[in-house]
Order: C-alpha cells, then sequence, then structure tokens
C-alpha cells in the first residue's frame, strides 16, 4: 500500500546550502554556532524568528547535521508545563561525556506559550538558558509578544526573511522536475501567490494536487489550495453573500471570495443558522447548500467543470434568497466551529498525537516534523481525495478514528474505501 514520502519530508534542505535565500539568517547563525562550539558564546541562546515556512527549523537542523550534532527538540506543545523544560533543562545542564555528540537544544516555536496558559514557562526557559551547556535555540512566527521579552533580550536575535513568490517558484519547480510531473508554470505561480511565502504550504499543496490528479494545472490549483489551518476569514464574502440584495450580488460574493469553495461551503453552513432565526428559512438555506455540495462532489469526480455555475447558483443567491423578506443584518462572525473545535478539544490533540507516533518511525522523522509538515498535508489530502487517503491510511496503519479525525465532513467516503481496501 501507499507509504510514499511525504515530499514536505523528501526534500527538506540536508545541507545548509540548501536553504534558499536567507543568507544574512544563515551567516549571523553559523558564526554563532561556531562560536559556542570553541566554548565562547555571546549569548547562549538564539531566537530565530520570521514567518511560517521560511527555513528556521531547515537551518537548524541542516547545520546540526553538518556539525554532527544531536538535535534535542521540543514544541510548543510540549513546553506548556514547566516540568517539561525542566526535564530538558537537566539534560542540557549535564557536562557532556568525552565521547557522546554534542547538541543543539530546540525550542521550536516558542511564541506558542505566549498565552496566559504558560506562566511559569518562561522562567524555566531562562533557567535553562542560564544553565545550559549547549547551544540553545528557539524559534517563533512572533518574537515580539510582551511576554517573550525576558526571553528575547537573553538570546541573540536571527530574523528570516519571507520568501518571495520567485523563491517559491524555483523551489516547486525543482520538485517538479525530480518527480518528473507536469506541471504549468502558472499553476506554480499561483501556487506561490497563495503560498504568501510559506514554502512548506505551497510544497504540501504542490503535492496534494500532484498526487491526486497526475499533473497541476491552474484550474486544479485554483479549485484545490487553501484548506490550510490558517485563518483567512472570508467575512466580506460572507457578509455580501448574506446581505446580497440582487442575485448577481450573492453569486459574485461566492464566486469571488478568496477561499476554495469547500472551505466557503464550510463558513456557510456555520453561518446559516447565525444569520437566519426563521426554521423555514434555515431549512432552505440548508437544502441549498447541501444541493451545491452534491454538486461539487460531481465535479470533482467526473471533472466535469461546467457544472460549476451551478455550485456558484446554489451556493449564492440558493443561500441568501432563502430568506422570506430581505433585512439587512449586521452579525459578528466567528470562525467556522468545526474547525475550531477540532483543533481545540483534548481528544483531538490525543489522536494528533496518536497520528505523530504512528507516521515518525517510518517517515524518519520527529513527531514534531509530523504534526507540523505532514499533518497539514494529509488533512488536504484526506479532505479532497478518498481513495489515496484509504490507501495512505492503511499503509500507514492508521485507525479509524485517526481517518474520521483527518478526513472531516468528508470521512464516510474515506472509510467506505478503507474497509473495501482491507478486505
Ligand atoms: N529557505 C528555505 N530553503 C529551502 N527549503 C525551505 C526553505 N524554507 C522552507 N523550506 C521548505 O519548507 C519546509 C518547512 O520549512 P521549515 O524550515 O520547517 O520552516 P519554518 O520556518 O516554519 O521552521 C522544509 O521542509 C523545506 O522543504
Ligand atoms: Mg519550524
Amino acid at each position: 500500500m501507499t507509504r510514499r514520502l511525504p515530499w514536505i519530508i523528501k526534500y527538506r534542505p540536508k545541507r545548509v546550502a540548501d536553504v534558499i535565500n536567507q543568507e544574512q539568517a544563515k551567516k549571523t547563525f553559523l558564526q554563532w554556532l561556531e562560536s559556542w562550539l570553541k566554548g565562547k558564546p555571546s549569548k547562549k541562546a538564539a531566537l530565530l524568528y520570521g514567518p511560517a515556512g521560511c527555513g528556521k527549523t531547515s537551518l537548524v537542523e541542516a547545520a546540526a547535521r553538518e556539525h554532527g550534532l544531536e538535535v534535542v527538540e521540543m514544541n510548543a506543545s510540549d513546553f506548556r508545563r514547566k516540568q517539561d523544560i525542566e526535564r530538558i533543562a537537566k539534560v542540557a545542564a549535564t557536562q557532556r561525556s568525552l565521547f557522546a555528540r554534542g547538541k543543539i537544544i530546540l525550542l521550536d516555536e516558542v511564541d506558542g506559550i505566549s498565552g496566559m496558559a504558560d506562566r511559569g514557562a518562561v522562567d524555566a526557559i531562562l533557567h535553562l538558558i542560564e544553565t545550559t551547556r549547549y547551544p540553545v535555540v528557539m524559534t517563533a512566527n512572533n518574537p515580539w509578544d510582551q511576554k517573550l521579552r525576558p526571553i528575547r533580550e537573553a538570546s541573540l536575535l536571527i530574523p528570516f526573511k519571507r520568501l518571495t513568490e520567485r523563491d517559491v517558484v524555483i523551489a516547486l519547480k525543482r520538485i517538479c522536475s525530480a518527480e518528473k510531473i507536469e506541471c504549468d508554470e502558472k499553476a506554480l505561480r499561483e501556487i506561490a501567490r497563495r503560498s504568501e511565502g510559506d514554502l512548506r504550504s505551497a510544497i504540501n499543496d504542490l503535492q496534494a494536487i500532484a498526487e491526486g490528479y497526475g499533473k497541476v494545472t491552474l484550474e486544479l490549483v485554483r479549485m484545490l489550495s487553501t484548506y490550510r489551518n490558517r485563518q483567512y476569514a472570508p467575512f466580506e464574502a460572507l457578509k455580501n453573500l448574506f446581505n446580497a440584495k440582487y442575485i448577481f450580488q450573492a453569486k459574485n460574493a461566492v464566486s469571488q471570495a478568496d477561499v476554495d469553495y469547500e472551505t466557503m461551503m464550510i463558513w456557510i453552513n456555520e453561518h446559516i443558522p447565525t444569520y437566519y432565526d426563521d426554521p423555514e428559512e434555515i431549512w432552505r438555506a440548508y437544502e441549498a447548500l447541501s444541493r451545491a455540495d452534491v454538486y461539487l462532489g460531481r465535479i470533482k469526480r467526473t471533472g466535469n467543470w461546467s457544472l460549476l455555475p451551478y455550485v456558484f447558483e446554489m451556493m449564492g443567491p440558493g443561500v441568501a434568497f432563502a430568506r422570506k423578506i430581505y433585512r439587512y443584518k449586521w452579525k459578528a462572525f466567528r470562525s467556522p466551529q468545526r474547525l475550531q473545535l477540532l483543533a481545540q478539544t483534548k481528544r483531538s490533540r490525543e489522536i494528533r498525537e496518536g497520528i505523530a507516533r504512528a507516521l515518525a518511525p517510518s517517515l524518519l522523522t520527529s513527531r514534531r516534523r509530523v504534526k507540523t509538515d505532514v499533518i497539514p498535508y494529509l488533512k488536504i489530502i484526506f479532505e479532497k481525495n478518498p481513495k489515496y487517503a484509504a490507501k495512505i491510511a492503511i499503509g500507514y496503519g492508521l485507525t479509524e478514528e485517526m481517518i474520521r479525525w483527518l478526513a472531516g465532513p468528508n470521512a464516510r467516503q474515506v472509510l467506505q474505501y478503507y474497509r473495501k481496501y482491507k478486505k
């Protein structure tokens, strides 16, 4: 069964030279690391910061590999608890034995601790920095939170640049030719544009499309990309939709929204009861939305794009004119609860951890990597391509609960294939 590597793992930089377009950061970081190895660091910790998917963690891993250092790592979900940081601090403070390999202590994504729940974590990290005998490296997207100030002051700050669209396109092209897949230049540019410099999400999108369809075209990119954990709120689109006076306004609201059709559907789904209170209106709106869903499913199965206008018709005017009389309503739009609930509950975190545990050994990578890099990719596959998802699930021995978690609204379909293939 399918056990192909996620490209995000397969193509991660092996050497410092493979980390593209971060020359200044690389230079500063390597100088600092070498000063540590000579025993005279200017600061005992370094804080690498910059947008997601621009090479921070990759640089640490590549530099460690080149210097023969072991990476002792922790990510945000682990250092919410003070005891865990103290455990790492103990390892870090221990004098290395003569034959042991040197280490880098990596606290990945420390901005995850800036919430109130993590009082004590900052102190524990400062203590770790004071007592460590090994270089301590932290990464963050946003290092400017007030809570992190003491950590900033104790660290060498190393900024990373957002990758440009050009950088992203070049990286994607390289992967396309290594994988021998047909990639339309325009499609790659579109992926790059949507990634906003986040190469991790760009590579995940590329693979999700290539593996699902065997080629990468602009049309497929438009259809499939953007389901990411990012909290993009198509507030404008929702407001325009629910307050449309004319059919064309409702249609434009959905066809011009800056998210893919399925994400838009989740948002609309979530807001029908917020916006309508009359049961009949609610019923009619859901009816229209589920028709849109049926059409979209048919398009995906058959590739028959001529049905797309019907999807817009149902999602837009179908939902907007479910109301009996026009009245302008202002509502504070929430982000979709289904997405939030999935991300927040304890059980959900356990499942995520379980998936990481199941995949890490065969992907030859850490559980942290699986959580940050592989799971977002799997979510795309599981939500878009049930057959392929079912094969992956069997290949990696995932449970039905894990499948449900990964596939969300698509779970039933994936499970059908899963049970069929399993026989
Ligand atoms: N500057 C870069 N050079 C080469 N590959 C990169 C770069 N930035 C990101 N990537 C790719 O994206 C993936 C995620 O990068 P990572 O270093 O984990 O990002 P982050 O900055 O969020 O830590 C890597 O596995 C790699 O494939
Ligand atoms: Mg990272």
